[in-house]
């Protein structure tokens, strides 16, 4: 029996020493110490040892198996590690890599998220609405009557269906107070379109940022102070404000707000920067109306709201002398910021 075992131990490592691919590890396994592989086979002869012999026999079977699992395991560890080889053969994994490009957010993004930082901080919530608008929110609602120059073909785009899109994110305000009653402080940015010649100062497509707040008790004050801090925090302290009178459909009084800030190259020159003024009762009415409620009872809520264009703003913050470069998606103009 000694002999028998040394004979398979030799056998066994031979075989698996030079089995060529896992197939072959397997089927050495499966001859040599399988369940009915020739080492179970060999074990059977244990019940005619001698009864002094089985001691060193049992062992002798023990490390025959020891010594052919460890083979089997070693050589399919090599074999692995062969493939793995083979797989990186000609890759050089010590050369440099190639970096990631990394992108960045687009400038009037920037500013935006920006403005909006600002706005959460007084409290004002971020709201959104639809770029494809009807009459009503777009005009009626915001007492812009039907005779309104804004409402012609010339300056709105018009869907055949008499849809349009929004000329301005007023509509959104409109919305918000549709859905909501007072009081409300909202902020709303997005695209507005107007059928504008494009030019180095114009796009049919632009950016707005516009904000709605109704409690009871709003004043001009409030009006001026929110407007006043909210371009301080962007240009700087040292702006200067002129609020000229104005005139908009839905606020009475209206203002539009020059500033002058260091921040603009220096210069003394006063920037027209955005639209604002004490929202009208006739825009509480209708709002009313369509709610079919008295929630903005104009007796006992004033509002203000403002509007003004984030691309401009944009362009004067980066040095972009032609808004068009922010709608071209050239690389050589966004990888600036
Ligand atoms: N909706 C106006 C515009 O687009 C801006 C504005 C908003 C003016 C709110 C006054 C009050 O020009």
């Amino acid at each position: 029996m000694d002999q028998q075992l040394e004979q398979l131990r030799i056998e066994a490592l031979a075989a698996i020493a030079t089995a060529a691919d896992e197939t072959a590890v397997e089927q050495a396994r499966i001859k040599f110490v399988g369940q009915s592989g020739e080492l179970t086979a060999l074990s059977k002869g244990m019940k005619d040892v001698s009864k002094d012999d089985k001691p060193r026999i049992g062992k002798l079977l023990n490390d025959v198996r020891t010594a052919v699992t460890a083979a089997l395991d070693e050589r399919k560890g090599a074999l692995l590690a062969d493939a793995d080889a083979a797989a990186f053969a000609g890759v050089d994994v010590s050369l440099p890599g190639t970096a990631p490009r990394l992108g960045s957010l687009h400038p009037i993004t920037q500013l935006q998220d920006r403005a909006v930082q600002i706005f959460r901080r007084m409290g004002f919530a971020l709201a959104d609405g639809p770029d494809i608008e009807d009459e009503w929110h777009c005009f009626d609602a915001l007492n812009t009557p039907a005779d309104h120059p804004a409402r012609n073909e010339q300056d709105t785009f018009y869907l055949p269906d008499g849809r349009l899109l929004r000329t301005h994110t007023s509509t959104i305000q409109i919305r918000t107070m549709e859905s909501s009653a007072p009081p409300i402080r909202i902020i709303a940015p997005g695209a507005a379109y107007r059928r504008d010649e494009v030019d180095a100062t114009h796009l049919a497509q632009f950016n707005q940022m516009e904000g709605l707040y109704v409690a009871e008790g709003v004043s001009v004050a409030d009006l001026k102070g929110t407007l006043e801090f909210f371009f301080r925090e962007l240009f700087g302290n040292d702006a200067q404000f002129r609020f000229r009178p104005h005139f908009f459909p839905f606020t009475e009084p209206s203002f539009e707000v020059d500033i002058k800030a260091a921040a603009f190259g220096g210069g003394d020159k006063w920037l027209e920067i955005a639209g604002c003024g004490m929202v009208d009762p006739a825009v509480f009415e209708s709002i009313n109306t369509k709610r079919g409620d008295a929630a903005y009872d104009p007796e006992k809520y004033t509002g203000f709201a403002f509007g003004f264009g984030l691309d401009r703003l944009a362009m004067i913050m980066s040095g972009t002398p032609d808004i068009r470069y922010f709608t071209q998606n050239d690389q050589r103009f966004l990888a600036q910021f």
